[in-house]
């Protein structure tokens, strides 16, 4: 790994080092509060049609060596993602494998129904890691805690019984991750999150880096709209990167696993292509400084302006 310093030990913001992992390629590992390691870099299956372009782009992706691909109910595509899994003919083991439950289906059987149906459409026997997707379901907010509770407990249900081996949660803001200790008997070990330069949810953050939750960051290239910030623009002119590889790197020395999603080959090979330089202290604290508290995709509490943005997000992506 050339020009990398500064990327192992990564220190939070509180000071705490991080795992003093050195990452020089995209199946490297951070570890896990239970000890399961995870691929740093994963492939991003959301708006990934379920189709020959889904299952193309897929198959370029494990053909350039991705291993770890995040998945969930809500994106209709887990069983795309187990046919070209099964076709690539690599053991089952290679592959790091996220899904996550979908809104309608938390609560304790359900979750457990929902987690057998995940696995069918898979063509898998178990999890590497299973996440709670959203905090709060629309039409139950009164009782999000307890429906959380619920899930949990199936979700501790099928760690202990072997059949995940990592189980966490998604757009968990503090306060939801409060409300979940009040119910949990084992801890979250990762909370996936929207991350970028522009939106870093530093309360979240601190918070999970405090508790050993590994973070992960979705959106990290901003669904697209980095590509036309003046400042990321610049930096990776001086760089000689481009703004997408600007961004997975901000969000690995970041201490962040993150999973880019394109449908194009040619992007997916240079977003992985982030091993070979480094961000200094200065290219950190100039992305650093363009955290907004807004610019979010869909705010974990906000869900009355969930259906326009989800259908706008849909409309604008073509992916029904
Ligand atoms: N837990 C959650 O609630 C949650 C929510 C959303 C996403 N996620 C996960 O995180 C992954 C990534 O997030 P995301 O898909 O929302 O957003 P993202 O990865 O930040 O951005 C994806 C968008 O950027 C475009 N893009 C990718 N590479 C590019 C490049 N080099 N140049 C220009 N444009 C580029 C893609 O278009 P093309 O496909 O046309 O290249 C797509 O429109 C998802 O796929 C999913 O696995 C999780």
């Amino acid at each position: 790994m050339d020009n990398n310093e500064g990327f192992c030990g990564v220190s939070s913001p509180q000071g705490r080092v991080l795992p003093a992992v050195c990452l020089a390629g995209k199946n490297d590992r951070y570890i896990l509060s239970n000890g399961v390691e995870i691929p740093c870099l994963g492939y991003g299956t959301y708006m990934v049609p379920n189709n020959k372009v889904g299952e193309d782009a897929l198959r370029g992706a494990i053909e350039m060596g991705f291993r770890h691909i995040d998945t969930a109910t809500s994106y209709h595509n887990e069983d795309m993602v187990g046919r070209v899994m099964a076709e690539s003919g690599l053991p089952r083991s290679d592959f790091f494998i996220t899904s996550k439950l979908n809104n309608p289906d938390q609560g304790y059987e359900s979750t457990l129904e929902a987690f057998e149906r995940s696995l069918a459409w898979l063509g898998t026997d178990y999890l590497d890691l299973y996440l709670i997707h959203w905090p709060r379901v629309a039409g139950t907010e009164e009782v999000w805690e307890e429906r959380v509770a619920e899930t949990w407990r199936a979700f501790e249900e099928l760690y202990r019984a072997g059949r995940i081996r990592a189980i966490g949660v998604s757009n968990f803001l503090v306060h939801h991750l409060e409300g979940l200790a009040r119910h949990a008997s084992i801890a979250p070990m990762v909370n996936q999150i929207e991350h970028n330069p522009t939106y870093q949810q530093r309360e979240t953050v601190s918070y999970c880096e405090e508790h050993g939750i590994q973070l992960e960051a979705w959106a990290p290239l901003g669904r697209g709209h980095l590509f036309d910030n003046p400042d990321v623009v610049a930096l990776a002119e001086r760089k000689g990167k481009d703004v997408g590889q600007i961004c997975v790197r901000y969000a690995l020395q970041k201490g962040f696993v993150t999973m880019p999603k394109s449908n194009r080959p040619e992007r997916i090979r240079s977003n992985s292509e982030v091993f070979d330089f480094a961000l200094d202290k200065d290219d950190m604290a100039l992305l650093d400084s363009l955290n907004t508290d807004d610019c979010y995709t869909f705010h974990p509490d906000r869900l009355d302006e969930w259906a326009e943005r989800v259908s706008r997000a849909h409309a604008e992506s073509g992916v029904a």
